[in-house]
Parts: structure tokens; sequence; C-alpha cells
């Protein structure tokens, strides 16, 4: 079914997992204005929202639905017919609608949330997938805490939602739970051992509880997952969702895993600032990709080495996540190398004694002010020249 086999497929779910958190709720403009930058970007499916949850959520899938038109909009539910018909009606406008459906896969989910047995949630799956079946053609199932599933009842789970029509199936790590070589193999044994699971694609959907949202959705890819679902700067429920900028970071600098996706990279920076601001959600300045360190030197040793090569310091190019560029930032770990880089840009070019006589007066500086800058530069060459 799928026309390039090593082609990624993206689903944001900035506007439904990711706005779940407290305090990082949009209004319905807010949400199409995001849309409209992730069709932008290039994702292939929006997650909307969930519109059984609130009438808001419910008004902002159809006002989505009708803004956005390359992506997929797809509505979460749970396996409940009231869930399905009030996404099949708020996408009425979507120019290619999905349904995203399921429910407990994990004995825990089973017994504790659902008070349940594993034959009567297989039936609950079978029976929501083929109900959604009806109105729309393409439904996404979530088999929820898969991560903690037993992995016999996870394909038998699988199996039976595909039959009954599923068009992809998706496999949380709901609880960011797994090790990736766990994640990995789960995924691969589905792909050996589900009958006719290439009649749909494999999702990861990875929290990030213990920090390896984004190792597990690439295990995930590398043992035959097709479409990775995360949001905007890794927002989500407790330590959030996979970093769509991240994941798509990683298949583009590690080509050798042949894996590609549609996204325009040039805009993570942005996007990510964007929603931020929107969702009152600072970014970790050490947050890979997008945060504001992500791309500044601030070491003597790697600023040398910078200067001389950028790419012994520098494995992604600033410009390809359009980050407006990389930075020497000058502390007192700073070298001389990096002082004269600064004070030539500045349009002071020194004689190696002189360099040697500012640097000895900037260590002083900086190891009494944090923030060394143009100024404080310009005051220390004025102090120089006025000696000679
Ligand atoms: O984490 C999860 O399991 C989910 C599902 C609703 C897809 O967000
Ligand atoms: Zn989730």
């Amino acid at each position: 079914m799928l026309h390039d086999p090593n082609r990624v497929y993206v689903f944001d779910t900035t506007l439904r997992d990711g706005e779940q958190v407290p305090g990082c709720q949009l209004t319905t403009p807010e949400k199409i204005e995001i849309a409209r930058e992730l069709e932008l970007l290039g994702v292939d499916i929006i997650e909307a929202g969930f519109p059984a949850s609130s009438p808001g959520d419910f008004q902002s899938v159809v006002e989505i639905a009708k803004a956005v038109n390359n992506p997929t909009i797809c509505a979460l539910t749970r396996a409940h017919q009231k869930d399905i018909d009030a996404a099949v009606e708020a996408l009425k406008y979507a120019k290619h609608p999905r349904i995203h459906t399921g429910i407990g896969s994990s004995d825990m989910h089973i017994k504790t949330k659902f008070n349940s047995t594993r034959e009567e949630i297989l039936e609950r799956a079978v029976a929501a997938v083929k109900y959604a079946k009806k109105s729309v053609e393409d439904i996404e199932f979530y088999a929820e805490d898969a991560g903690r599933a037993d992995i016999v009842y996870l394909a038998q789970m699988v199996e039976a939602v595909i039959a009954a029509g599923a068009t992809v199936v998706n496999i949380p790590d709901t609880n960011g739970y797994c090790l990736p070589d766990q994640y990995g193999s789960k995924i691969k044994y589905l792909k050996e051992n589900v009958k006719n699971i290439d009649k749909a694609i494999i999702s990861v959907h990875c929290h990030n509880d213990l920090g390896l949202a984004t190792a597990n959705s690439i295990a995930g890819l590398q043992n035959g997952a097709r479409q990775i679902e995360g949001t905007i700067n890794g927002i989500g429920e407790r330590a959030g969702n996979t970093s769509i900028e991240e994941v798509v970071m990683v298949l583009k600098t590690h080509q050798v895993l042949g894996l590609h996706t549609n996204i325009n990279t040039k805009m993570f920076f942005e996007l990510s600032r964007m929603v931020s601001t929107q969702m009152r959600m600072p970014v970790q300045a050490n947050k890979a990709i997008v945060g504001a360190n992500a791309f500044a030197h601030s070491s003597g040793i790697h600023q040398d080495g910078f200067l001389k090569n950028r790419e012994n310091y520098e494995i992604i190019r600033p410009e390809d996540v359009g980050f407006p560029s990389a930075s020497i930032v000058l502390t007192a770990r700073s070298g001389r190398h990096a002082l004269k880089f600064h004070l030539e840009r500045l349009g002071y070019n020194l004689s190696k004694d002189d360099l040697a006589d500012v640097y000895t007066k900037f260590l002083t500086l900086a190891d009494n002010k944090l923030d060394i800058n143009d100024d404080d530069l310009k005051s220390l060459m004025v102090a120089q020249l006025v000696k000679q």
C-alpha cells in the first residue's frame, strides 16, 4: 500500500496530546494559526483535537478542518460510539479525515482502568473500528499502554483491528516505560507475526518519562514502523511526547538509516518559538535542535576547534533548522582564538602581543561578569589604545 517504503509519515499531535497540558490551552484562532504553520512545515497528519471532550475542542476540529488543505485531519476518540459520532461530525469539512480510536491494551489498563477482560476489550476494539469505518475510510487504532502490554495479546489485537478495517495501527508507549531495544523488538514482533500487517502502517507514539521518547521512536522506525507521532518542542503530558524536530533531524543526520520525511526543517526554529509563546511553555536552553544554546559554543577548546572547522563541533547546520546562526559565547572559559574572532568582527586587528595583553584583561572581566558583550569588548579596546 505504501508507494515509497522508506517514507516516514509525520503525525503531529501538538494540538491534542500537547494541548492537554495544564496552562497550555489554546483558543481556536491560535490553534488555526499553528495548524497552518504545521501544514507549511509539511506534516502529513494533524491531530486537531478530541471532539467529544468539550464543545470548544469540537469547534476547533471543525475550524482546523476548514482551514487546512493538504494534511490529513485527525480526531481522537475513545472506543465509544458517541465519541466516534462527535468525531465524524467534527471532521465533516476535512478534505482528508481520519478517526483515531482505541482502547487500553496492557493488563494493568484492562483490569484497573476498565475492570474488564482481554476478550471483552478485544471485542470493544474491533467494534469501535468497524463502527468508525462506516463513516470514514481512514481509521487509526491506538492500543493504549502498548509499551507494557503482553506482546502476544497486543499482536492479537493489532491483527483483529486490521481485519476490521484499521489503516494505521498506533503502538503507544503511553507511560514512556520502554527501553529502545524493548520498544524496537515489539514493533519487530508485530511486523513478523501479525497477519496482513502490511495492509496497515505501524505508528510509534512515545512519551518521554525516562527521556527515551526520541530513541524509542527511532528504534520503532528501524524495525518497520513508518509513522511517527509527536509534538513541537516535545510538549505533552508529564515529561511530554516525542519531539518531532528531534526525530526528523535524526533521520536527516543519519541518512544511512535510509528513511526520509516530507518536513521543511528550516521552519523548526520559528515554529518552536510560536508554540512556546502561544502555549506559555518556555523551551529549555539546552533542548536539542531548537534550544537557545543548541548552537552556542562556549568553552575555549570547542571554540578553537569550531573556528578552525565548524564541523569539529557542529553535526547540524543551524540554518538547516532555521536557527539564526551558531554563536561563540565569550566567558571566562573562552580562549584567545574566540576573543580574536570577536575583536576582528568589530574591526580590531591586534598583534600577538597586544592580543595577549587584552586577553589577560578580558579574563579578569569575564571572571566577574556573566555575559561579555560588544560594548565590553569596545571598552577593553579603548583602554588598550589609551595605554599605547
Ligand atoms: O499516549 C497515548 O497512549 C495516547 C493515545 C490516546 C494515542 O495519547
Ligand atoms: Zn500520548
